[in-house]
């Protein structure tokens, strides 16, 4: 064999050992710590399998039985168990719905939605990012479009309340009757509370607009039959393969078809969605599919039909309400008093800490977990919460009594960041100074990541042992 060869076939820590030792420095550090962002999830060896496969090889632009390259017999039947199963998973009839399963992520797959339904500066209106949305649904500040979807849709952001945390659906339905939006995004990436999609179909319904569910977050929860689904009221759902779904990163969007609905002379109309959204994911955004990713959708998938899974899904609720009432107990201020799915938000200003401190301190004890804005806050760069969430933790095995630990943990963490913000005053580059230079901080922290970093290791991760 000539040494090219040889090296095309040697393993990365043979070939590589300078990044090898970065991909086990990140392994180790995903074993050690307590992964608690909301939007995170630890995959299983086939979908891992499926994404480091030859399927990786192959150029398929099209779609099955339409590519624009040749070789792609099984490629074509992986993609279309891939769609099979995607339907069966959500309960959809394949004479109502089709799914297309080859979004790089959730942003493009977002933005090819919009792309398919929305003329350019069409009117889009989704929950506002400080609120609980994302920013594919239109985010922009005063100042600056932010995001692609407000750069060339006209987005205009509907808000919770500020009292009760809680989307206010009143409001929503009289801006819509003024903004007259083409399509509605009924999604959200902090929000503790199931959806009233119901509400959502009426207000789309008074205006003509689509009601677009982007289920990224809680759809592991909808395919489990745990939460409502988004699918009975909406006209697209999509949603990211990587978070309670548990698969790899990417994304699927569903639309709908047949009759849409009967004009008044009687007839029917019926959706045109699907070739619109095809067409706006492949050639209007995309490339190739990633077939890799698509074959990791699939094997998720299927694991999702099992027991096991609902099982799961039904654990990550209840340690998100036992991670709630923890916190709760300790004082701590829940946004909606409460939780029905995988997240908490919790709002610090009564405990007089900000969030971009309580994330620093919780990071340097290995709890990785993100600062939020709450309900209220007067400024989205200095939020005053903490997003928790517990698929992760949940697919390490922790149970109810696991996370009652974790929460003293983060308790802990809270009340050292208290001490120190009296030593450092205001400013969060005194504060992270503090951390680094004061010798009593600095052995308080390294004994509280000790013991985070002793719990930790007792839950295994899946995938690759070594990295
Ligand atoms: C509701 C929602 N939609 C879309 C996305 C975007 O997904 P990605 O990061 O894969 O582009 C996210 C990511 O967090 C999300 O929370």
């Amino acid at each position: 064999m000539s040494s090219d060869v040889l090296s095309l076939n040697q393993n990365v820590w043979d070939s590589d050992p300078e990044l090898f030792e970065l991909i086990q420095k990140e392994k180790k550090r995903q074993l050690h710590g307590l992964e608690m962002i909301a939007s995170e999830n630890f995959t299983s060896l086939p979908v891992l399998q499926c994404l480091s496969s030859c399927l990786h090889n192959k150029y398929s632009e099209g779609l099955p039985g339409q590519r624009y390259y040749g070789g792609n017999e099984f490629i074509d039947e992986i993609e279309l168990l891939c769609q099979k199963r995607a339907l069966e998973l959500y309960r959809l009839d394949p004479a109502e719905w089709g799914v297309n399963v080859q979004p790089y992520s959730g942003s493009p797959a977002n933005l090819a939605v919009y792309t398919a339904i929305v003329e350019p500066h069409g009117r889009i209106m989704g929950l506002d990012l400080p609120d609980g949305g994302h920013l594919t649904h239109g985010f922009m500040t005063a100042t600056k479009k932010i995001s692609a979807t407000s750069i060339f849709f006209e987005s205009m952001p509907y808000k919770v309340d500020p009292n009760t945390g809680l989307i206010n659906y009143d409001n929503l339905a009289q801006s819509a009757k003024l903004f007259k939006p083409k399509l509605i995004i009924a999604g959200i990436s902090c929000y503790s509370r199931c959806l009233d999609y119901k509400r959502f179909r009426e207000i789309a319904d008074e205006n003509g607009a689509y009601l677009f569910s982007d289920m990224a977050h809680v759809s592991g929860l909808v395919a489990a039959g745990i939460i409502p689904s988004p699918f009975e009221y909406s006209d697209i759902v999509s949603t990211t393969t990587h978070k309670t779904l548990r698969g790899p990163r990417a994304a699927m969007i569903f639309f709908r078809k047949g009759v849409r609905s009967v004009n008044k002379a009687g007839e029917k109309v019926v959706y045109d969605l699907e070739n619109k959204i095809n067409q706006a994911v492949f050639p209007g955004l995309q490339g190739g599919p990633h077939n890799n990713a698509i074959a990791g959708i699939a094997t998720a998938l299927r694991q999702a039909m099992t027991p096991e899974f609902r099982n799961y899904q039904e654990q990550v609720v209840s340690n998100a309400q036992r991670l709630c009432d923890g916190l709760q107990k300790c004082g701590y201020k829940v946004v909606t008093g409460g939780t029905d799915v995988h997240l908490v938000l919790v709002d610090l200003r009564s405990a007089g800490i900000t969030g971009a401190r309580a994330e620093k301190i919780l990071e340097d004890i290995s709890i990785a977990c993100n600062k939020n804005t709450v309900p209220g806050d007067k400024s989205a760069l200095n939020p005053s919460g903490i997003r928790l969430g517990t698929p992760a933790l949940t697919t390490r095995g922790l149970k109810e009594q696991d996370i009652d630990k974790v929460v003293e943990f983060i308790h802990r963490g809270l009340q050292l960041s208290k001490m120190v913000t009296k030593v450092s005053g205001p400013k969060l580059v005194d504060f992270k100074r503090v951390l680094k230079e004061d010798d009593t901080f600095l052995q308080k922290v390294n004994q509280l990541r000790k013991e985070v970093d002793a719990f930790s290791q007792t839950f295994p991760l899946p995938g690759y042992p070594d990295y």
